[in-house]
């Protein structure tokens, strides 16, 4: 294999360099484009180095909810590393951390009232898994080592997490061998496969821990709905066979669907939760694993073997739980939630005209999401649709089947309808360029 191509002297000096020794996300270094240099963000821009400006259909892997630079966020940030950016958490206490965990007890529905820190998406995962095992553990119940999740899940990238994800189409097929092995369902949409899940549950249940799903959405699966009767299902059949559930509220949570929490919109309260993303604001990397007070009762006693066996170097970071408090006070004083319902009304009518496009599968939009579902055939067909999407000015990447939308809730209409103009533009394009016709 050769190596990755040499840049031009269009490219900053940095890049150069460092393009010769940085290891790039997903990308297949050898063919990847050079990546855009970004010289500052604003609100719902991305600024290039090149004197470009590109608008942000992804929100930085659906992360930025307020947009880039939130002053409130920008300003509490600098107060807090001024004061102290981290000091570590066993033995010592932090405002931040402690405030926060208090304000997403208060927030978060039922008696979800403890909450755990670590720095990404994934290693929050991990824990929810480690805290279900555990928790059988202190109780004698040794057999439940595996769990239950779904086709089309998607709940991070550490090898545990993978082992989650749908085994076939999801990124991580080629590692199959190498995780554990999971108990991989459909999810309970109808009777039948409603059946099929009690049959599992009741064959395999004893050796199970708890069942971990994406409420509503199955996001990095290709923008996947479902609805709201899915995870009462879930959770009656939990309850009757005395299993632990887990809601991965890491895309969903948080606003994403027009209310805080994707469980709130079906009445019903998971075991344990899990939150990244937003949950900064996209500023900073943290992640909270909340568990109810049953839960977490399963971890007091008298032996120390029993406390929960975790504690990342950086758990309750004060800087991060700094930007998620501030974070947390944007969606009190700024109508979040009503501005991403107004996105979808957007995006469910801006985006239908994609519908009648040959080889356009469907067209959905929920929340702050919206989806173009196409008969993507090869991955340059996918690098095309994305460099076509730059050469309008726009940031949206397209991946698996899907073209999709995740903008900052604060986007305004005139930048949304840039971005959706752009995907009415680009896909007839690639309709027509790859003979979808
Ligand atoms: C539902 C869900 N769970 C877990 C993760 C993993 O989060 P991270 O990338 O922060 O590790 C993601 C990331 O996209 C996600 O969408």
């Amino acid at each position: 294999m050769s190596a990755p191509a040499p840049l031009s002297d269009l490219h900053p000096d940095w890049l150069e360099r460092g393009y010769q020794h940085i290891w790039m996300p997903y990308t297949q270094m050898q063919t990847a484009p050079i990546p855009k240099a970004v010289t500052s963000t604003e609100g719902t821009r991305i600024k290039l180095a090149d004197g470009g400006e590109l608008i942000d259909g992804c929100a930085s892997w659906w992360a930025a909810c307020h947009g880039y630079n939130h002053p409130h966020i920008r300003e509490t940030m600098i107060k807090q590393l001024e004061a102290m950016p981290h000091v570590m958490l066993a033995g010592l206490a932090n405002e931040p951390a402690f405030t926060l965990s208090a304000r997403l007890a208060e927030l978060t529905p039922g008696d979800l009232n403890r909450v755990f820190y670590s720095e990404s998406g994934s290693v929050s995962v991990e824990l929810a898994l480690k805290m279900a095992a555990q928790y059988w553990f202190n109780q004698g119940e040794t057999k439940r080592t595996k769990f239950i999740c779904f086709r089309g899940g998607y709940h991070g990238d550490t090898f545990a997490t993978m082992s989650l994800c749908d085994p076939e189409d999801g990124f991580h097929a080629a590692f199959a061998g190498v995780v554990p092995h999971q108990m991989i369902a459909d999810l309970p949409v109808n009777d039948e496969t409603e059946q099929a899940l009690v049959r599992l549950l009741e064959e395999q249940g004893e050796h199970c821990a708890a069942v971990v799903v994406e409420p509503l959405v199955q996001g990095a699966g290709g923008m996947l709905f479902h609805d709201e009767e899915v995870l009462r299902r879930l959770r009656r059949l939990c309850d009757a066979h005395g299993m632990l559930l887990i809601f991965d509220e890491i895309f969903v949570g948080l606003g994403r669907l027009g209310s805080m929490f994707a469980c709130e919109r079906a009445d019903v309260v998971p075991d344990i939760m899990t939150l990244s993303k937003t949950i900064t604001g996209g500023t900073i990397p943290l992640a909270a694993t909340i568990a109810t007070d049953r839960l977490f009762e399963g971890f007091l006693s008298d032996k120390l073997e029993h406390c929960l066996m975790h504690g990342p170097t950086f758990t309750g970071n004060a800087l991060a739980c700094s930007a998620a408090n501030a974070s947390l006070d944007l969606f009190e004083r700024e109508p979040r939630l009503e501005q991403v319902m107004t996105i979808e009304a957007h995006l469910t009518q801006a985006l239908e005209p994609c519908r009648d496009v040959p080889g356009v599968q469907d067209v959905r939009a929920r929340g702050d999401i919206g989806a173009v579902q196409l008969d993507i055939r090869s991955f340059e067909e996918l690098q095309w649709m994305r460099a076509r999407f730059v050469d309008l000015g726009c940031w949206i990447r397209p991946f698996g089947n899907v073209a999709y939308l995740t903008p900052a809730y604060t986007i305004n209409e005139e930048d949304l309808t840039r971005l959706t103009d752009a995907i009415c533009k680009v896909v007839p394009e690639w309709s027509a360029e790859f003979g979808r016709g």
